[in-house]
């Protein structure tokens, strides 16, 4: 039961809200010169029919090896999870863990963010913080960039807008000796190259490892984290009820309180949107206790006021959620592919540190 088609598989699961499809790979799989290894803090983007893996940590003897790999997964294909099918490219002239990305420049690049951003078997720093992948070329420059550029972050998750324009708030600092969490909205404009920073009125406490979400009303919603408080790093996890906003027409962040089921804190998870307004969390761990959460899935309607959780129902002997943390999750038609992650939370004590 493991070989199917994505496109004409709809019957194999009877989940009511989302299919769901896991690609956990555990052990080395070796297709051609290529060995693909278990990684997590990765990054992966549909782009057509084809899923996008690029770089993430792989862990080797308890040590975080950040990788540049490239390759995708053609969903037009057979999909045999237990031994998945993959297409690799050319390494990245990086290697990253903790890296974020988002499609942007009218849809035509990826744009990559540090992260533990390194030239390639080396502990060099990439002199720039942000190379971009142009989609149809398939290659990679470093675009030259004015205004308030930020310093390397983590932990953060970046949104891209109709407009080109990336929303990346707060995350952690990255290879610096000062261990800084921050709680600035600093916005890319990924055809002119000019970072800004967004409002600081009523923005959210430092925090990272969270999620978000862009709605088509163009209100980014904010999803659990860590947080800390100004002066003093002291994480706390983040209550699930409060959704913070910020609205990328206006400028200005709001705060709303979710309803509902009692969701568990989380840190380390995702999230996808699907048509009806519907976001589907998955994953993560509550951040002082490093004990998975539980639920792991849920789901946040933001077409009801209040906004509403609720807890899908799994049927365990179809899937079999495991437990997620620094995963992907990607929405294809009604399938959320999720993808790598770590299983182990061992690495978390390495959070926020080199
Ligand atoms: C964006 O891309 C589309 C399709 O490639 C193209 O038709 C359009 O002119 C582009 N818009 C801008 C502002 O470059
Ligand atoms: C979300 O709310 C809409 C009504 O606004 C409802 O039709 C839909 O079933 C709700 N979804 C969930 C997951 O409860
Ligand atoms: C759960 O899945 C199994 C295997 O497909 C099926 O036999 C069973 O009827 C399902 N249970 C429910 C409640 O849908």
């Amino acid at each position: 039961m493991s070989q199917l088609y994505y496109k004409n598989a709809f019957s194999l699961f009877t989940i009511k809200l989302i299919l769901i499809l896991w690609i956990i790979i555990n052990i080395n799989i070796v297709q051609s010169q290529f060995t693909l290894k278990r990684r997590f803090t990765h990054n992966a983007h549909l782009i057509d029919d084809k899923l996008w893996f690029f770089g993430g940590g792989t862990m080797i003897n308890g040590i975080l090896s950040p990788t540049g790999d490239v390759f995708y997964i053609d969903l037009t294909k057979p999909f045999d999870y237990a031994n998945v099918q993959y297409v690799a490219k050319a390494a990245s002239p990086f290697s990253c863990a903790w890296c974020q990305s988002a499609i942007g420049n009218n849809q035509s690049k990826i744009l990559f963010f540090a992260g533990v951003m390194i030239i390639p078997d080396s502990s060099t720093l990439t002199d720039s913080i942000v190379y971009s992948f142009d989609i149809k070329t398939q290659t990679w420059s470093t675009p030259s960039m004015t205004g308030m550029i930020p310093s390397r972050r983590r932990e953060l998750q970046p949104v891209s807008d109709q407009n080109g324009k990336i929303y990346m708030f707060g995350g952690g600092s990255d290879m610096t000796q000062t261990i800084q969490i921050f709680a600035t909205m600093n916005i890319l404009d990924s055809v002119s190259y000019i970072w800004t920073t967004g409002s600081q009125l009523n923005s959210p406490l430092p925090r990272i490892d969270y999620t978000a979400t862009l709605l088509p009303n163009g209100n980014i919603i904010y999803i659990g984290g860590s947080q800390s408080n100004l002066n003093v790093i002291h994480f706390d996890n983040v209550n699930m009820n409060e959704i913070d906003m910020y609205n990328t027409i206006t400028g200005t962040w709001t705060s709303t309180m979710a309803t509902g089921a009692t969701i568990t804190a989380r840190t380390g998870h995702t999230a996808v949107l699907n048509k009806k307004g519907e976001i589907i969390i998955y994953g993560g761990v509550y951040s002082t206790s490093l004990v998975s959460s539980d639920p792991s899935i849920a789901v946040l309607n933001t077409t009801t006021n209040p906004y509403q959780w609720s807890i899908p129902s799994v049927n365990t002997s179809e899937v079999n959620p495991p437990n997620l943390i620094f995963h992907t999750a990607n929405l294809v038609e009604n399938y959320m592919i999720v993808a790598f992650g770590n299983l182990n939370i061992y690495i978390i004590s390495n959070l926020i540190i080199d």
